[in-house]
């Protein structure tokens, strides 16, 4: 359990709770000291030596990214590739299929934007289908519209976000992973939300690929994510579109070998500042531990989405049967940017998401914006009831 006395001693590690109540966890959550100081410590040592020397000189600190990322999340070190951003994770898993015309993606009306415009893609390029798979009266995927889809029309790939940009909804991507391990169908795993907010197992989900990012609930320094790539995949020799002397070896004049695991899905240059940062985040989230993260960001998320609720002209927009510490609203009569700006005005961080960013979600919800309030474990619960007070009194 993460007591009080825990908390306060996280807050004091991350200086940006002094300042505002940093509700958007969702969009970039506050690094903690630890990993400002080693991304420092690490730039300090390139303005010193030169970026090459302090590369080699620093080695094992960035070696150790691999371990100590696969250490919490299941799996093996090789099975990790360091990327830019979740989309970049994404991006290189997608282009590493062999999709040819007339296959299919099957995947959910939940999914991220930025995945459905790279299935449009895909669709225009090579002529696949996208089909989607039923919603659960209660909100999220049906797993077993999944299976019975599979029947109609057997998908080369499942795609599935494990929890939406736009809603705190956790799909069942564990019932899911069991259905593609039974029909041997590629699956791949948006975790950008849940990568740090909920324990993970990937060798229980069952995926052949999981994309996240860390500066959301892994509190790491922008510009860092990762790829987990199975080794039913890497036996496959899948490898992204394209490739680098990172990813492969120019073996023969003709020819090329790839990269031995999840480094054919790199490429050479990386920050390693930003790297050695990811490391101690992703050190720092074992330490606090899952189990206990998602406990408290769920515990302080129910709270928030109840005060809400009792709000008159506030639509809690949140459905699932399970809910994570994204809460979404809706206030009628207010224009989305003004509510955000209200918050802004007495230091609420908070995020907003346009009909452009959840086009299936919202024409359901009948709903042009959400404002997305997105809570961590170092958040307080008095922080709940002061943001809930402050949008009562201006709403
Ligand atoms: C569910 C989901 N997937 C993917 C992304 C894209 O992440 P990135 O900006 O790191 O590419 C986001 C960003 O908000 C997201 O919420």
């Amino acid at each position: 359990m993460l007591t009080s006395a825990n908390i306060q001693q996280y807050r004091l590690e991350t200086p940006g709770t002094a300042h505002n109540i940093h509700f958007n966890n969702a969009g970039a959550s506050l690094m903690s000291n630890g990993v400002v100081l080693a991304v420092k410590n690490h730039l300090d040592a390139e303005t010193r030596h030169g970026g090459y020397e302090a590369s080699a000189m620093y080695q094992q600190n960035i070696t150790d990214f691999y371990p100590a990322v696969a250490r919490i999340f299941g799996c093996q070190p090789h099975q990790i590739a360091y990327t830019t951003n979740a989309t970049d994770a994404y991006s290189r898993a997608l282009s590493s299929i062999p999709f040819e015309s007339g296959d299919s993606i099957l995947t959910t009306y939940d999914d991220y934007v930025s995945n459905q415009l790279a299935f449009l893609q895909l669709r225009n390029r090579c002529g696949i289908s996208i089909d989607f798979a039923d919603l659960l009266p209660t909100g999220g995927v049906d797993p077993q519209s999944i299976r019975e889809k599979i029947k109609h029309k057997r998908p080369k790939l499942i795609a599935v976000t494990h929890m939406p940009t736009n809603s705190g909804l956790i799909q069942d991507v564990q019932s899911i992973g069991q259905i593609c391990r039974q029909e041997d169908i590629l699956y791949l795993v948006d975790g950008c939300q849940t990568a740090g907010q909920l324990p993970i197992d990937l060798q229980e989900m069952g995926c052949d690929f999981f994309s996240a990012t860390f500066r959301k609930f892994l509190r790491g320094p922008r510009g860092t994510g990762f790829l987990y790539v199975s080794d039913r995949v890497l036996d496959k020799n899948y490898h992204p579109l394209f490739i680098d002397l990172h990813s492969a070896n120019w073996s023969s004049n003709n020819d090329y070998q790839l990269a031995p695991g999840a480094r054919r899905y790199e490429l050479w240059e990386r920050p390693y500042a930003m790297m050695i940062g990811a490391k101690v985040a992703a050190e720092q989230a074992g330490t606090v531990g899952l189990n206990h993260i998602a406990r408290r960001t769920k515990k302080l998320a129910d709270a928030l989405r109840v005060g809400l609720s009792r709000i008159e002209k506030i639509q809690v927009l949140d459905r699932g049967e399970n809910l994570g510490a994204i809460v979404t609203l809706h206030a009628t009569g207010w224009n989305g940017n003004d509510f955000k700006t209200e918050l802004n005005r007495r230091n609420v961080n908070s995020s907003i998401v346009l009909t452009e960013s959840a086009r299936f979600d919202f024409a359901q919800k009948n709903i042009d914006w959400a404002v997305r309030l997105s809570p961590h474990y170092y958040n307080l619960e008095e922080e709940v009831d002061t943001v809930t007070d402050i949008i009562e009194s201006f709403v």
